[in-house]
């Protein structure tokens, strides 16, 4: 049985925290997986009661939770909620807190921390936790739960790392990155890892190459503070898409403990050919999304978002091509790519197999052999499939291009969001879906050299056309003419 514990959300009332952190543990709570006595303490600045934050919890959930909210479980909910108003900066907030959490009879001893905050106050909130004597586990547990970014490049994630380690040991730190809790990113390992058929054609010999797309449709919202800053390679892909890739290039770990998977994917990132300076525009690709068309309206350029600086050549779209120099995957290259207000939401790994080595069928009417795909639909279409030629019905030698559905596919109506496995994890106190130091750093020393490169080249960066696929030129980062993007789980290449 899971123990109860005070989970104190820092940043109670951002936008993390009321589209994501609120409603997940709504649902924790609706599958009965929060224990009696687990309450949620969001830590503030308003000058707010227990009771005006319970009024905020209530609304945010409007709207938000699958199916309505439900009378009898919004009634429990309330009933976890405080709320502690307090300045982040200030050590006697946090001496407060720790009264307040010595005093209450129901606010339990084991203490997750989540930092729903931005990414520079961690280290300085972490240290005041510590002041107050928060990180000591005499107790009873303390976790710190961290959000992507981890850091702004290889140094800064080392800084912070090592400011966090002055007061919280690894084991009580916990690193998120949403996409591991994706049902359909953890049915990654699933489908290599308990299908035997796969594991012998799961290599160089036969895989041409594997690309990993993550295209958005909406833009960057009302986040351009955050975004001019970082860009999409940074906010995608050192993260979310080198995870993924990890998982499709690694070995089998010894087994699913947290530091076994681990290993296995550090390994991964650590065999990744280093991109040098010189081969930055060979590996890379940034552009910007220009004014457009998505879905039948007008859609606004990056330059013209409220609070773009004007001169600004912040990439909204990146790709890579990174090579992984070990036996299993030498010269099969990946190729990565993500985009703000492209044609639509999807996130896709599609893996596409050579061509046989025979082109017995060259006389008959098949004028081309398609090869084979797995694609693996993350989102929002979960789905396995596996896409191979068979003869059509008839006198004719003709073939099309047939699709194996495997796992739901869209069937079923059951669906979690990542948050809510991510956060029962921390309170079950399992850390395999979450980062390890290692993982970061080898993540951003894949990234590090391109953001160098784009840093000092400032003055130029292609667009596309809001509502598109992305900047047509970069299909220079192909190896080959018959490699191109892969749009749709449904094309046939
Ligand atoms: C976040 C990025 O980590 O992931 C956002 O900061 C991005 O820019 C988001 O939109 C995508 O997550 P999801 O779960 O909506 O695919």
């Amino acid at each position: 049985m899971v123990e109860p514990c005070t989970f104190i959300i820092f940043g109670a009332t951002g936008n993390l925290a009321r589209t994501k952190l609120l409603p997940a543990l709504y649902h924790l709570d609706q599958a009965q997986r929060l224990p009696d006595g687990f309450s949620i303490l969001g830590f503030g600045r308003r000058d707010w009661s227990d009771e005006d934050w319970r009024q905020y919890v209530c609304e945010a959930l409007e709207g938000r939770v699958r199916g309505g909210v439900d009378e009898e479980v919004r009634t429990r909910f309330r009933a976890r909620l405080r709320f502690f108003s307090g300045d982040l900066t200030d050590p006697q907030a946090f001496d407060r807190l720790r009264n307040t959490l010595d005093e209450s009879s129901d606010l339990p001893n084991k203490l997750a921390f989540y930092m729903a905050i931005p990414p520079a106050e961690y280290a300085e909130v972490s240290q005041l936790l510590a002041g107050a004597g928060l990180s000591n586990e005499e107790h009873g547990w303390r976790r710190l739960v961290i959000e992507k970014p981890f850091g702004y490049d290889a140094e800064s994630a080392e800084a912070l790392d090592e400011r966090l380690h002055r007061n919280f040991s690894e084991r009580q730190i916990f690193r998120i990155d949403h996409y591991l809790g994706k049902a359909m990113v953890q049915n990654v390992l699933v489908f290599r890892f308990a299908n035997l058929m796969l594991e012998p054609l799961w290599n160089r010999n036969y895989i041409d190459h594997v690309q990993i797309t993550h295209s958005e449709s909406l833009g960057i919202g009302g986040r351009a503070g955050y975004y001019d800053d970082v860009g999409a390679l940074r906010d995608m892909i050192q993260s979310h898409l080198l995870q993924m890739l990890t998982l499709v290039a690694m070995e089998p770990p010894a087994s699913l403990d947290a530091d076994s998977l681990r290993d296995e994917k550090v390994k991964v990132l650590k065999s990744i050919r280093p991109i040098t300076r010189k081969a930055v525009n060979a590996h890379a690709f940034r552009a910007q999304y220009a004014g457009g068309t998505v879905d039948g309206e007008r859609a606004k350029g990056y330059l013209e978002e409220e609070g773009i600086p004007s001169q600004s050549t912040t990439e909204t779209y990146a790709s890579l091509k990174l090579y992984i120099d070990n036996w299993r995957w030498r010269n099969v290259p990946f190729y990565l790519r993500t985009g703000k207000r492209m044609a639509q939401r999807s996130s896709v790994i599609a893996i596409r197999f050579k061509h046989p080595p025979q082109q017995l069928f060259r006389q008959t009417q098949i004028e081309k052999m398609h090869p084979n795909w797995i694609l693996l639909g993350i989102q929002p279409q979960e789905c396995i499939r596996l896409q191979m030629l068979t003869k059509e019905p008839g006198l004719e030698m003709r073939v099309h291009t047939t699709q194996l559905d495997a796992s739901y596919c869209g069937t079923s109506t059951y669906h979690t969001d990542a948050y809510e496995d991510l956060l029962m994890d921390v309170i079950e106190d399992d850390a395999s879906l979450f980062l390890r130091y290692d993982e970061i750093c080898w993540a951003w020393r894949v990234v590090d050299p391109v953001l160098k490169s784009w840093t000092t080249e400032r003055d130029f960066i292609h667009t596309y056309p809001a509502g598109s696929w992305g900047p047509a030129e970069d299909v220079r980062l192909f190896d080959r003419d018959d490699q191109a993007w892969r749009n749709s789980l449904y094309d046939e290449d």
